[in-house]
Order: structure tokens, then sequence, then C-alpha cells
């Protein structure tokens, strides 16, 4: 099941957004690194204040009860490669592992398109560390293009990150 989160999962998002972000990019990076970041971006508080924001969407797929992928759209922080004003952005797109590879991330990158264009934007933008290949190539199978890059700081590492741009007209 896919839908829009709301405030009441905030405590259920909480931990598996982070254990999915440690999944992916722990082994890659410094423990410190990881922990200041999780720190940061993954308790409950700040989960609940991105699902009661204006400027943010999230979605949920569920399974038997359990999250097993998550995405988030953003407005209004579109870095200058992205010519449009109104553009989403596709902030962070996370599928527990043992879903990879099974349609879950091909249904988020649906919905989070489709909310992208029922705003009347004309592109979708995201930024992709450069060291994830198969985000990478799941974008590139989606019509994103790379059209420049910017820095990701993850805790105190500056890494650079892919800025891809799929139009929506
Ligand atoms: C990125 C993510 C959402 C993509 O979902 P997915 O279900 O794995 O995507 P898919 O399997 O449909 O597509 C991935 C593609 O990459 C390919 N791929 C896998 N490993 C790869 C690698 N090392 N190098 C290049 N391509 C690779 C796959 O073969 C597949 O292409 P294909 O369908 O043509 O065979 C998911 O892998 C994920 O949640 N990863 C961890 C979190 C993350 O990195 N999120 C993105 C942050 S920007």
């Amino acid at each position: 099941m896919l839908r829009k989160a709301t405030l009441t999962d905030a405590p259920h998002l909480a931990r598996p957004a982070e254990d999915t972000f440690r999944d992916a990019f722990g082994a890659l990076n410094a423990a410190h690194n990881m922990d200041a970041h999780c720190r940061t971006y993954f308790a409950e508080h700040i989960q609940a204040a991105e699902i009661a924001a204006h400027d943010h969407d999230t979605l949920l797929v569920e399974r038997d009860a359990t999250l097993v992928g998550f995405a988030q759209v953003r407005w209004g922080v579109a870095p200058r490669y992205v010519d449009d004003p109104s553009s989403g952005e596709i902030r962070r797109l996370y599928v527990s592992r043992a879903f990879h590879g099974a349609g879950v991330a091909q249904a988020l990158m649906r919905a989070c398109i489709d909310l992208i264009a029922q705003r009347g934007a004309r592109c979708a933008w995201l930024g992709v560390w450069e060291h994830n290949p198969r985000a990478i190539a799941f974008y590139r199978k989606h019509a994103f293009v790379e059209v420049g890059e910017h820095i990701f700081q993850l805790g105190d590492d500056p890494q650079r990150d892919l800025i891809m741009v799929r139009s929506l007209v």
C-alpha cells in the first residue's frame, strides 16, 4: 500500500528511515559522519516536522503493516541548474534492501512525479551521491539526466552529489 504520511507516522518512520540510510551508506562512510547525519535528520521530531511542513510531502509504502519504502518531495529549493522555480525535488527515495528490484521504488517514483506534475511544475530534480551507481542507474531509467553537481555535507565530509533533472512537459 502506498499512501501519504500523516503525523501519527512519525514515530514509525524515524527508525526505518535511519536503518535504510545506514544500510545503504554505512559501509562507505566514517561512523562519526553517519552518526552526525542520523542525529540531525532522522530523529522522530524531525520526521514529524517534515511530515507537517507545507513544502514537503512524505510518501510511505507498507507491506503487511511494515514500512518497506518511503520518499519525500520538497518544493522551493531548486539549485541554479534547474530553470523552473516551481520544480519539485525528490529529496529522499529509500527502499529496504529486501525490496530492491521489486517495483517498490518504481511505485514511489511514479507517485512523486504525479505529485510534482499536479503542482504544475515543468521538471523534477534530485541530488544523488556520485558513488551510488544503483540509484544513478535507477534515475536514468526514469528519464533523469545529469545537469550539474552540488555538495552534500555528511557530517564533516563534503560529498559530491550529481544533480539530475527530468522534464515533465
Ligand atoms: C535507489 C533505489 C531506490 C532504487 O530502487 P531499486 O528497486 O533498487 O531499483 P531497480 O532495481 O528498479 O533499478 C536499479 C537499476 O540499477 C541497476 N544496478 C544495480 N546495481 C548497479 C550497479 N552497481 N551499477 C550500475 N547499475 C546497477 C539494476 O540492474 C537496475 O537496472 P535494470 O532494471 O535495468 O536491471 C534503491 O536501490 C534504494 O533504496 N537504495 C538505497 C537507498 C538509496 O540509495 N536511495 C537513493 C538516494 S539518492
